[in-house]
């Protein structure tokens, strides 16, 4: 499986607008089929991200949901038909005036505007990696990205139409609305054995939040992650069907292991 295509005709593109790490385009030709089967539930994402998944899908109905307020802050103002009117210019010296201003604005209480919606897209694109990282006085810190070209989009009017049904929510992923019918795709941050990882990550307890939240659900569910022993030993105790996905696109780095990583995606409820 090797083409990626949309379920329904496209009105905006498939593309993510956004870096966001972990993005999971890649797993589109798997997930596909399944969502083919069930697309007409909602489609409900506690862990949206980049919108990698949902925009490759095109759901008629969505829950799109993640605990990062200026992502869901630009999707919200994307709804709304979003034109960007700051200067944007892959400069070295602009992205350092943005990135000051954007930390107002979020020092300021106003990350729920559209200026800073602007902002975060073009740091966004910018910044080094697209990253999203804020240090512990909660500034966003991520540096100059250097990179030779980037495009910039100004005007996103089209996406007014096409994000009409789907509805964003910034909350812990156990908070969201959810029905028993609807179909849950969940990508939550990788499991990291071996370290301590948790400015910002997800801990081995929020994990098994993840699992045994998803384990209760009466409706479709497609779970992806790396296939660490851990992840897989609890989403076989939870009576998950594993399916392995050799070659991931990632590389395992830590002690020089240079072999891809392995995925699991997890299933339940499904026909
Ligand atoms: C691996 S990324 C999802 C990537 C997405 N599937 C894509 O293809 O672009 C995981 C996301 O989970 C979010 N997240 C972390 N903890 C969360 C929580 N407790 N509730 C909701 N979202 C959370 C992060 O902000 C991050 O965007």
């Amino acid at each position: 499986m090797t083409s990626v295509q949309a379920c329904q005709p496209l009105s905006i593109p498939g593309r993510p607008l956004l870096k966001w790490a972990g993005g999971k385009r890649w797993l589109l030709p798997h997930i596909q089929p399944i969502w083919r089967v069930n697309q007409n539930r909602r489609y409900v994402e506690p862990f949206c991200g980049g919108l990698a998944v949902a925009l490759g899908l095109q759901p008629e109905q969505a829950l799109l949901n993640d605990i990062n307020p200026h992502l869901i802050n630009f999707y919200r103002w994307l709804q709304k038909g979003l034109r960007v009117d700051v200067p944007m210019e892959n400069r070295v010296d602009l992205f350092y005036r943005h990135r000051d201003r954007f930390n107002a604005l979020v020092a300021g209480g106003k990350t729920g505007t559209r200026e800073s919606a602007e902002l975060f897209y073009y740091l966004n694109r910018t910044g080094y990696n697209g990253l999203c990282r804020f240090n512990s006085s909660g500034c966003f810190n991520v540096p100059f990205g250097s990179y030779t070209n980037i495009t910039y989009k100004r005007y996103f009017s089209e996406y007014r139409a096409a994000f009409a049904n789907w509805t964003f929510k910034n909350v812990d992923f156990e908070r969201i609305p959810i029905n028993d019918s609807d179909f849950i795709y969940a990508d939550p941050p990788y499991d990291v054995e071996f370290t301590q990882y948790s400015k910002g990550g997800f801990r081995w307890d929020e994990q098994e939040r993840t699992a045994e939240w998803l384990s209760k659900h009466h409706g479709p569910v497609v779970l992806s992650n790396q296939a660490t022993p851990r992840i897989v030993k609890l989403y076989r105790s939870l009576k998950f069907t594993l399916r392995f996905i050799p070659n991931a696109p990632r590389r395992i780095s830590c002690n020089g292991d240079r072999s891809p990583a392995k995925e699991v995606l997890a299933f339940r409820n499904l026909k």
